[in-house]
């Protein structure tokens, strides 16, 4: 049995405090927005783990097609004793990442979700014997400081999930990325890709309702957390296409005038009949775009790797 530790980098009241100022924030500001790492308590983990079989959502299945594809192309060129893996929520993509990294000494998975960190985390560490597994609680958009572990490092962050960060967050979040390699470490980062509009839609507006789902449990979380009293049913899941930023945006949009109480921050929200809150962007990228926001960064585009279909890549990196 391999060890599995598990640490909160955040104090005990961090992902409190920053829940509060968020929507004070959010809910305050014109247009209303939420930010979308409050989506994944449990049942929103739950429901995201259900979105990624869904038809329509084609990301999670095209990242694990180039994944199994080129684990071994990226082993080599790597060459990582650690792997640390920002987002990792299930880390099922991860495992074949896992197995082909022979040289493999320290996995260390990064998520705000301690449910999903300790059922995958525990896994792997009985899967791998001898794999050190030091998971961590952490907002890896807020702050990174990471074990002492064996280099060279390689950071993965897949999924798509810097598509989430607007772009003044995802300069910020890679320079503190680059921060944390050395010269010649390696960052493994995924990337949806800019494609028509209505298979972009589909993808957060499925047919089984399961993204409606998702959206409005960020609402569930704020009720339990903060005490709010909002009636996920009084508003509709909205996914569109924004070909200016080329970002997708899920909303939520009240379907009456309506007021919502936040009694741990002693607000009133109204809502106008039809109002839109904002709880996600995922931009969509293409090469060019990628290549030149990790040079910015001191990151230097090596290889670029896509699915049969072209929808989705997959980019090693190495810090200069
Ligand atoms: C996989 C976390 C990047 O933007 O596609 C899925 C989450 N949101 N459906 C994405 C998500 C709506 C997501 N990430």
């Amino acid at each position: 049995m391999s060890p599995f530790r598990l640490t909160r980098t955040l104090p005990e009241d961090a992902a409190g405090a920053a829940l509060r100022a968020d929507v004070r924030a959010g809910l305050t500001g014109s247009p209303k927005t939420l930010p979308p790492k409050w989506f994944y308590d449990a049942r929103g983990s739950e429901l995201f783990e259900e979105i990624t079989t869904l038809p329509e959502y084609y990301p999670t299945r095209a990242e694990r097609e180039i994944l199994l594809e080129r684990a071994d192309e990226i082993a080599a060129v790597s060459g990582a004793r650690t792997l640390v893996e920002l987002g990792s929520g299930s880390s099922e993509k991860t495992r074949h990442l896992i197995a082909a990294l022979d040289g493999l000494r320290t996995y260390v998975p990064v998520d705000v979700s301690e449910s999903a960190l300790t059922r995958a985390g525990q896994t792997l560490a009985a899967e791998r014997p001898g794999l050190d597994v030091h998971a961590l609680v952490a907002d890896f958009t807020a702050e990174l400081t990471l074990p002492e572990t064996p280099g060279p490092r390689l950071v993965a962050f897949l999924g798509g999930t810097i598509g989430n960060l607007l772009p003044d967050e995802r300069s910020a979040f890679l320079s503190k990325v680059r921060a944390l390699l050395a010269p010649g470490d390696a960052l493994l980062l995924g990337t949806d890709l800019v494609k028509d509009e209505k298979t972009l839609v589909r993808a957060y507006d499925d047919a089984a309702g399961v993204t409606a789902a998702f959206n409005k449990n960020v609402l569930n979380v704020v009720n339990r957390e903060l005490g709010a009293d909002f009636d996920p049913d009084a508003f509709d899941h909205v996914a569109v296409w924004d070909a200016e930023h080329e970002w997708v945006e899920m909303r939520l949009r009240s379907r009456t005038a309506q007021s919502v109480k936040i009694p741990a921050l002693e607000l009133v929200v109204d809502f106008a009949e039809g109002e839109e809150l904002r709880t996600e962007v995922s931009a969509k990228f293409r090469q060019e775009g990628v290549r030149a926001e990790l040079s910015a960064a001191g990151l230097d585009l090596t290889r670029w790797w896509t699915d049969g279909e072209g929808r989705f890549a997959l980019s090693l990196s190495v810090a200069r």
